[in-house]
């Protein structure tokens, strides 16, 4: 939620990485742009951006989240997010980004936790970025290890994601009962 941050600019990063060199598709979902009402249990109400959002939701089958640490957790904004869904993220993998001083673990374990609850996979890693150390005073990556960790969540997320969507939805139009797409969907 703020102009320039730092985790944005690292998941836009992120996203150019996965649509230049794997030739996918990527959409940018910026919360500080898209406002979303507080989340109210039925009231899935006319409002647009939750609309537009839940279509891009549908959409993806992958997913990375990028929070800044507040407070040894994820932003409100962010969790306002996951609230909105969760069969929506069932068989979809995610990766995660956190921009913080003290490497953000909690943010990540916290993010980690709300979407293993909606049935999804995540990415054994994360990124932490560090803004002191990582980046310049454009906000630009100037450090290499930083650099590799986004290519290698990029090349992962397609991958992995990749393999494990198209698992889920082939279970999903199984006859085989033992399998959790059958069960949860
Ligand atoms: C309300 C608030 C709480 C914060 N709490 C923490 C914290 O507990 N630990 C930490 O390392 N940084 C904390 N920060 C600093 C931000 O996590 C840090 O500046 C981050 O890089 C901002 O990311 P952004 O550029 O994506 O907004 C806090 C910042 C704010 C505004």
């Amino acid at each position: 939620m703020r102009m320039n941050s730092f985790s944005t600019n690292a998941l836009r990063n992120v996203l150019e990485i996965i649509t230049a060199k794997y030739k996918t598709e990527a959409r940018l979902l910026n919360l500080f742009e898209t406002e979303l009402p507080i989340y109210r249990p039925r009231d899935r109400s006319e409002n647009e951006n939750v609309i537009k959002v839940t279509r891009d939701v549908n959409w993806a089958n992958v997913f990375v989240l990028a929070s800044p640490d507040y407070h040894g957790s994820m932003s409100g904004t962010m969790k306002n997010f996951l609230d909105f869904f969760w069969k929506e993220f069932s068989g979809k993998t995610f990766g995660y980004i956190v921009s913080s001083h003290e490497k953000g673990l909690t943010v990540m374990d916290q993010m980690r936790t709300a979407v293993r609850q909606c049935y999804a996979w995540s990415l054994p890693y994360g990124i932490s970025i560090n803004e002191s150390e990582d980046l310049d005073s454009n906000g630009q990556v100037v450090s290499k290890k930083l650099q590799s960790r986004m290519e290698m969540l990029a090349r992962d997320l397609v991958v992995y994601g990749g393999l494990i969507y198209w698992q889920f939805m082939k279970d999903k139009g199984s006859s085989e009962l033992n399998t959790f797409a059958h069960y949860y969907l």
